[in-house]
């Protein structure tokens, strides 16, 4: 697969995901992405090969190549991503998703599924979530973690007018 041209013109929530290491969370995402109207923004690395025959086949039908950024790295990420509200969801943040108010144009960012996000990223972000869990347990699966926050993202800044509508 190859680096897309970034849209800067895309007006949406977008999920973006730090180094993904598995693929079939990266394919549930795309899928959820894809389903929900939200653009994807990948930060390689990957733990796995973006190329791969049966990766590529799990994600045919939903892998709409104008709905996914890929970024080389983290740096490009950030310079890129230098005027956008960054959202970091974290088990080591100590405000609740609940109580934060999402924008449209915000990028929430998810840490990669064996070590989250590196401590450098961490201070830079000044908006960190987390979604509480009970006590003792140590994080969720990253797609269902996904499809919680985009859920509530949505339902704050796009479902709402659609409702109002009915
Ligand atoms: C499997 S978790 C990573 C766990 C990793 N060992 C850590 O300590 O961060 C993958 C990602 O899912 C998201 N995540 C999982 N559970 C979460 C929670 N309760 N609150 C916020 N984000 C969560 C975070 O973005 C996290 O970096």
């Amino acid at each position: 697969m190859e680096t897309m041209t970034h849209n800067s013109s895309y007006q949406g929530v977008k999920i973006a995901l730090f180094e993904p290491d598995i693929p079939q969370n990266t394919a549930a995402i795309i899928r959820t992405c894809a389903c929900l109207g939200a653009k994807l923004e990948i930060i390689e690395p990957c733990g796995f090969l973006l190329s791969d025959k049966r990766f590529k086949r799990v994600v045919m039908d939903y892998m709409d190549e104008k709905n996914i950024n890929f970024y080389q790295n983290s740096n490009e990420f950030f310079q890129e991503k230098k005027e956008d509200r960054i959202i970091l969801m974290t088990t080591k943040a100590s405000i609740s998703y609940t109580q934060f108010k999402f924008q449209k144009n915000d990028t929430i960012l998810f840490g990669r599924e064996s070590a989250g996000v590196p401590e450098n990223v961490h201070k830079i972000l000044k908006y960190r979530l987390t979604i509480p869990m009970e006590n003792n347990k140590r994080s969720l699966n990253l797609a269902s973690s996904v499809a919680i926050i985009l859920a509530e993202c949505l339902k704050q800044t796009k479902w709402t007018q659609i409702l109002k509508k009915i």
